[in-house]
């Protein structure tokens, strides 16, 4: 098979080292890619909603399966803009249509699916620029700490969490009449605040059928300790220490079955990954967001520990067979440290040299914010530059691993938090 990515982060360097592994896939190319994909793919510099210049590619390379890295082009709809053209439409895309991309395109719609189903999550209501009196009077009867969420996609900066009421009715002001989030926050979803640990569940479904990944956590705060501002994710451990056996089967009985059941009573046509968001609430799974893609750099533990030819996956999702699939995880625990740009998630400088790359040995350098010169050097390209992955018997081992070889790569300006798995 011929197969293309669509992105450009350590998320789809992943897919790419996983699925260059297959002996099912001829030719691997990636839009646009990074210099961990140029090692193992074609990089093709078209972004990921250029759905014109895709087609293009498609159609002059003989590509038989699209796998969608994020969400903005699942959420613009490039699965439904396949299926609608002739020329396109027997190519299998691995990522769900418009309409269930909602459940990562829109919080409201999202919470209305949760409580359609009746699948546990936070209490809410929502509000508009008409209703912001109500806002105000709906914050007033939660308790501190308050959680306001834009609608819409917002760079995964649209979630506030407020100690103090009256800066929560200001910044409700701020997102809903002064539009803080463009058009992201014409709604603004309130929520009961749940205290919990978090952690991320990942499922595979052809729209009948369902798998199971590992389990990850993710240290979304650029601060040792869980403190500063939220990046896309600082490191990750797979699997998770804290659930256990009975925890897992509360996540599958309470909350995958009746999302994939609510998919098909909804007609939201679904091939792809869910990526859903947990909270441990006492002993007790609830759900905090869906996204519709893999997490990054959740990916990067959690694909390292399947076993499986992931190609034979991703057909079996596109041809309604996954049923037929054992999904085979390694015991061994995964880990990845991000490393990052000084600066971020705040301002920072590009073009910086990575050096010492080839120097790893027992970990796997998954590529991020990482561009290939033609003078053959790497430099960064984006905050997240790469993602330092290991395995080990357990995730202390494995994190120890990491730091050994980060030891090894140099750029100027590297940051990366040194507590990955403090607090399991
Ligand atoms: P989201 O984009 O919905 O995942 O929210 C971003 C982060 O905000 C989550 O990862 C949580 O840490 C936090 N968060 C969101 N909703 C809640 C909630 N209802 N209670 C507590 N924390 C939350
Ligand atoms: N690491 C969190 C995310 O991918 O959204």
């Amino acid at each position: 098979m011929n197969i293309l990515i669509l992105g450009s982060g350590g998320r789809e360097h992943t897919f790419a080292w996983k699925i260059a592994q297959s002996p099912l896939c001829k030719n691997l190319f990636v839009a646009p890619g990074n210099s961990g994909t140029a090692e193992i793919a074609t990089n093709v510099n078209i972004g990921v909603t250029d759905f014109e210049a895709i087609k293009q590619l498609v159609v002059s390379k003989g590509i038989d399966m699209v796998v969608v890295g994020p969400e903005d082009p699942l959420v613009q709809g490039v699965h439904d803009f396949f299926l609608n053209d002739e020329a396109l439409k027997h190519v299998a895309v691995i990522g769900p249509q418009k309409a269930a991309a909602e459940l990562e395109g829109s919080k409201e719609f999202a919470k209305e699916f949760l409580y359609r189903h009746n699948i546990p999550t936070a209490a809410y209501q929502s509000f508009t620029k008409q209703s912001v009196e109500d806002g105000y009077a709906f914050l007033e009867t939660l308790k501190a700490p308050y959680v306001l969420k834009a609608d819409g996609l917002a760079a995964g900066k649209g979630v506030v969490i407020l100690e103090d009421l009256n800066e929560a009715k200001a910044e409700l002001k701020r997102m809903l009449v002064d539009a803080k989030f463009g058009a992201a926050s014409t709604k603004v979803v309130i929520e009961e605040f749940l205290d919990g640990i978090e952690l991320s569940c990942f499922v595979l479904t052809d729209g009948e059928n369902y798998k199971i990944l590992p389990t990850a956590k993710d240290y979304k705060r650029i601060g040792e300790g869980d403190t500063g501002l939220n990046t896309g994710g600082m490191g990750a451990v797979s699997p998770v220490p804290f659930a256990t056996d009975s925890f897992l089967n509360k996540i599958e009985e309470r909350i995958v079955k009746p999302t994939i059941a609510g998919f098909k009573k909804d007609k939201l046509p679904y091939v792809g990954f869910v990526f859903i968001g947990l909270i441990k609430v006492g002993d007790d799974p609830k759900v905090i967001e869906y996204n519709v893609r893999m997490g990054d750099p959740e990916t990067e533990v959690v694909l390292p520990r399947l076993k499986n030819d992931f190609v034979e996956i991703l057909k079996a999702m596109a041809n309604g067979s996954l049923d037929k699939i054992d999904i085979e995880i390694d015991s061994r625990a995964a880990t990845t440290i991000m490393l990052v740009s000084g600066g971020y998630p705040e301002a920072y400088e590009k073009g910086k040299e990575i050096t010492g790359v080839s120097n790893i040995t027992d970990s796997i350098p998954f590529h991020a914010g990482a561009q290939l010169q033609d003078d053959g050097k790497i430099v960064t390209s984006g905050g997240r530059v790469m993602a330092i992955t290991s395995y080990g018997n357990t995730y202390k081992e494995a994190i120890k691993k990491s730091y050994q070889n980060i030891d090894k790569l140099h750029f100027d300006k590297m940051n990366y938090r040194k507590d990955i798995g403090f607090d399991l």
